[in-house]
């Protein structure tokens, strides 16, 4: 793999490929066997246009496991405040020559074009609403560790499906690999085409996790709504909102996952959240360093 901009981009055996090195990754990790030095002789540039918790700091817990250093460049700091533009910015930190670059950014396609014009991998930790490749991997390696498989699984994602790149990642891996999926969302948070024609849209909740494994839930993506969509995060919550009642009448058993930042009130209810029966969040978290180890060994370690 040169670099990992999209899930568009990969077809099943890639990404059964990625999981099962992320797979090994998770063993090695519990066992405490594998090569800390594997990637001791580069460095990788963190360019973070956009906050993060989890993606920022799994990727960089990732390469000092795998013996890398990272460089934490932060855009409020840089010259970027001088008025220096974006595509300079770039130029200028790819003139370093960094063996590696792993970055985020508001506008569509940042990484594709960061990716056309260095000399070195990219990968996209969250490209606008268009792609957060990293973030469906991790979430499939949660469903395959939790239910042995992704084929066949019903996984229903509920929420901003429009503004989330959680949900175009998703959405595209989960088709690629048999899962049955659907989506649920008010109209004006649904978009006006879907990636694959397979995929369900429904407006209600009860209808649309009916029968699910999996209810993925996602956070009202404000920062990229051009006005207020919602009228209020109660009104949200009143009909989107996945409580254990609502699930235990439509989806009996099904697990609960989100993305992060959970937004407490607004997604799920908080017991249902933090009820490790039916809840894999901080699982998806912990998820997130051997699927980053694997994707960083296949673009860098080669
Ligand atoms: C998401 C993101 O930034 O795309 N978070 C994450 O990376 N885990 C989801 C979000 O911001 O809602």
């Amino acid at each position: 793999m040169r670099h990992l901009l999209g899930i568009d981009e990969l077809d099943a055996d890639q990404i059964g490929e990625i999981l099962e090195r992320a797979d090994y990754y998770s063993r090695a990790l519990r066992d405490g066997k594998w090569d800390h030095n594997h990637l001791a002789d580069k460095i990788i540039f963190h360019l973070f246009f956009e906050h993060s918790t989890r993606t920022l700091t799994s990727f960089e817990v990732a390469a000092k496991r795998l013996g890398a250093r990272v460089v934490n460049w932060n855009p409020q700091t840089s010259s970027l405040s001088k008025g220096e533009n974006f595509t300079d910015t770039i130029d200028t930190l790819c003139a370093m020559h960094p063996d590696g670059i792993v970055m985020r950014h508001a506008d569509y396609g940042a990484p594709n074009f960061v990716a056309a014009r260095s000399t070195c991998p990219v990968i996209n930790g969250g490209d606008s609403w268009r792609e957060h490749p990293t973030q469906a991997l991790l979430d499939a390696m949660t469903m395959k560790e939790h239910f042995g498989k992704i084929e066949g699984l019903n996984v229903t994602i509920v929420g901003d499906i429009a503004h989330s790149r959680v949900a175009g990642s998703n959405m595209q891996l989960l088709c690629k690999m048999g899962a049955h999926v659907r989506v649920v969302a008010p109209p004006v948070l649904m978009p006006e085409e879907l990636p694959f024609k397979e995929i369900e849209a429904h407006e209600n909740l009860a209808d649309g996790i009916k029968g699910a494994d999996v209810v993925m839930t996602l956070r009202l993506q404000k920062e990229r709504m051009d006005s207020a969509l919602i009228s209020s995060d109660a009104a949200y919550y009143n009909e989107f909102g996945l409580t254990l009642e609502i699930l235990d009448k439509h989806a009996k058993g099904a697990m609960v996952m989100d993305p992060g930042p959970l937004v407490r009130g607004v997604q799920m209810e908080d017991s249902l959240a933090e009820d490790k029966s039916r809840s894999l969040i901080l699982k998806q978290v912990a998820n997130g360093i051997p699927t980053r180890m694997a994707v960083l060994d296949l673009v860098l370690g080669g």
